[in-house]
């Protein structure tokens, strides 16, 4: 039996709770390929498992996201072969490995002109971005949304995408130093929310209208406020948790402040048919490869740096999306 190696962990906790070890690798089953990975996304959901905020069995490879290589086929795997360039950006686990193997039903193909680097920190991002604003709500001019964390991962790609379509985008962001890159990304008002109220702000910008659509990733800290923020028949998505999950809602809220709508929604659930999972990807490279979308990667750490990567996206004075190499 080969071995490789993978960053593990044993039990849920703070960032060191990542070893480094060798595994068994497994042989790919008829309608899997074995992937050599050659870039590794860091998301902010591996974090919530890690913490145990998402259940997790274990011992546990997190990591949902990478590129890689074919190196083996099973028997029924027609639409990949060996030595195609391919990746996943949502598939439980798995990911902070040297090689793996995985349904084909859960890969992609890469297009020449995007770098490894760029796919692994942005896909499932991008991916997520795509079903918020063309499939979840569809985006169009004159729309008003309010992006929350608008120079995080998500934010960053969320502010092009919008502003592409049509949309004023208003921002929040926790730094001076944010609000320039936010700008440069599509954001027309960023708001530093840790100075000022948020809500104020958008009451202010709006002249009292207030917005559309609210993309709240923040979670405990904003979701409250965010709802203030909506117009009456606004909608509200909550898709996570940065600062932890959100208090429980009384429904009858929704109604007191405007017949609002609210979803929670995951890529996963978006992507969970193979034809939604490559249109979704299709559709991001596209926005890629015509430029429209520009990707900021922030730290490139080793594979077995999984816990540094972690403390990374966790300091809210880092900017940009950090990837694992192997
Ligand atoms: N549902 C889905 O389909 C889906 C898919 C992908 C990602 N997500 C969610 O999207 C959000 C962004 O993910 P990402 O990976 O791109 O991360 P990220 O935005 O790069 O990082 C999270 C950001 O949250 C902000 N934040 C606010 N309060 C925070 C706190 N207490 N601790 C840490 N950060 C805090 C920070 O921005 P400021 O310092 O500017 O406030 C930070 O940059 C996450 O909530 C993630 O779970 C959801």
């Amino acid at each position: 039996m080969q071995k490789h190696m993978a960053s593990v962990i044993h039990e849920t906790g703070d960032p060191e709770v990542f070893q480094f070890e060798e595994i068994e690798l497994l042989e790919p089953d008829s309608d899997e390929v074995l992937l050599r990975h050659t870039a590794i996304g860091v998301n902010y959901l591996d974090t919530y498992y890690r913490s145990g905020l998402y259940p997790i069995d274990l011992p546990a490879i997190l990591g949902d996201e990478a590129v890689g290589i074919i190196k083996k086929t099973g028997n029924d795997v027609v639409d990949f072969k060996i030595g195609d360039r391919v990746a996943y950006p949502a598939c439980k686990g798995g990911g902070y490995a040297e090689v793996r193997v995985i349904n084909s039903k859960q890969i992609v193909p890469v297009p020449e002109s995007i770098s490894d680097e760029t796919v692994a920190a942005s896909l499932l991002r991008g991916m997520t971005v795509e079903y918020l604003v063309n499939r979840l709500y569809q985006i169009k001019s004159g729309d008003t949304i309010l992006v929350h964390a608008a120079a995080g991962g998500v934010g960053l790609i969320l502010c092009q995408w919008a502003k592409h379509l049509g949309a004023t985008v208003i921002g929040t962001v926790s730094t001076e130093s944010k609000v320039t890159i936010a700008k440069e990304h599509g954001c027309d008002f960023p708001i530093v929310y840790t100075k000022v109220d948020f809500v104020e702000e958008v009451k202010k910008i709006t002249e009292g209208k207030m917005i559309d659509v609210v993309y709240d990733g923040i979670g405990k800290k904003t979701f409250m406020d965010s709802l203030d923020c909506l117009r009456p028949r606004g909608l509200m998505v909550s898709f996570g948790n940065a600062s932890g999950k959100p208090d429980p809602l009384d429904v009858l809220e929704l109604s007191k402040k405007g017949s609002l709508f609210i979803t929670r929604p995951t890529l996963f659930e978006y992507a969970r048919k193979y034809s939604e999972l490559l249109a979704g990807a299709k559709a991001y490279f596209d926005m890629l490869e015509q430029d429209i979308i520009k990707i900021k990667i922030g730290k490139r750490f080793p594979l077995k740096a999984a816990a540094e990567a972690h403390l990374y996206l966790q300091d809210r004075n880092q900017i940009g999306s950090p990837i694992l190499l192997p």
